[in-house]
C-alpha cells in the first residue's frame, strides 16, 4: 500500500525474464490474447494506471482510463495534450499522492504496467504482482523486468527479495505455454 492506494504490478516476460527485446520492442512471441484479456480486464477495475513514456497498454478502452505517464520531460506534473485522462508525472518533482490527487484519484488500486525502471521503482510497495510468462519466447540482451534482473538474479529472486511470495499459478493459454503467477505480499 502507499497511503490509501493498493499497488499491483502487471507484466508478461519471456523465459529469460525480459519484457521486450534489445531494441525495446515486444515481438509477437511474447504477445498473447489471453494475457491481453486478463490485463485489459484488470486495468478496467483499477483506479489509475501508471507507466513510463514507452509503455501505453493500448486497446479500445485505454483512453478512458485515468493514468500517470512517467517522464523527466516535465518538472512535476503537467497535462498530456494527447491523452485527456492522463497526466505527465516526474516523481523527482512531485509525490505520487500529489499526482494521484491531481488526477482525481483519492483511493483504490493503482496498476503499474512498466517498463523496467518503473517496475523497479515500485518494488517496495507492491501488494500483488501478476507475472505472466511466455515460456517459448527468449530475448537475450533484451529489456529486463526489473533493473536487478540479470546473471545474478531472476525475476522471482527480485520479487522474493522484496517480500513477495507466489500465491496462485494458472495456465492462461496452455497451448501457447503462457502461465500467470500472482505474487502477494504477506502482511503481519
Ligand atoms: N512485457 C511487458 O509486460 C511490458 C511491460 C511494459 C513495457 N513493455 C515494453 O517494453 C518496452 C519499453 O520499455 P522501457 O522500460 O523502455 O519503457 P518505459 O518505462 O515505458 O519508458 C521509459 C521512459 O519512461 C520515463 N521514466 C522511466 N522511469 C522514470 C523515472 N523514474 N522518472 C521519470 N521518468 C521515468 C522516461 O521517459 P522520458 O524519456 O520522457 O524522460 C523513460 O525514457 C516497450 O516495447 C514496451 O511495450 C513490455
Amino acid at each position: 500500500m502507499i497511503g490509501p492506494y493498493r499497488v499491483e504490478g502487471y507484466a508478461i516476460v519471456s523465459a529469460d525474464d525480459m519484457i521486450a527485446d534489445g531494441s525495446g520492442k515486444m515481438p509477437p512471441t511474447i504477445r498473447n490474447d489471453a494475457d491481453q484479456k486478463f490485463l485489459q480486464d484488470e486495468l478496467d477495475r483499477a483506479a489509475a494506471v501508471i507507466h513510463g513514456r514507452h509503455s501505453y497498454e493500448g486497446g479500445p478502452r485505454g483512453g478512458r482510463r485515468k493514468r500517470l505517464i512517467m517522464t523527466r520531460q516535465v518538472a512535476t506534473i503537467a497535462p498530456d495534450p494527447s491523452h485527456p485522462n492522463a497526466l505527465l508525472w516526474n516523481p523527482a518533482g512531485a509525490a505520487l499522492e500529489t499526482a494521484l490527487a491531481a488526477l482525481g484519484v483519492a483511493a483504490g488500486t493503482i496498476a503499474i504496467i512498466g517498463g523496467t525502471e518503473v517496475f523497479g521503482l515500485f518494488l517496495p510497495s507492491y501488494d500483488a504482482f501478476h507475472l505472466s510468462r511466455a515460456a517459448r519466447a527468449k530475448f537475450p540482451g533484451g529489456r529486463p523486468l526489473f533493473p536487478q534482473v540479470g546473471a545474478l538474479a531472476t525475476a522471482e529472486d527480485v520479487l522474493a527479495g522484496h517480500g513477495l511470495t507466489p500465491a496462485t499459478r494458472r495456465d492462461l493459454d496452455a497451448a501457447a505455454g503462457v502461465t500467470l503467477t500472482t505474487w502477494e505480499r504477506r502482511r503481519p
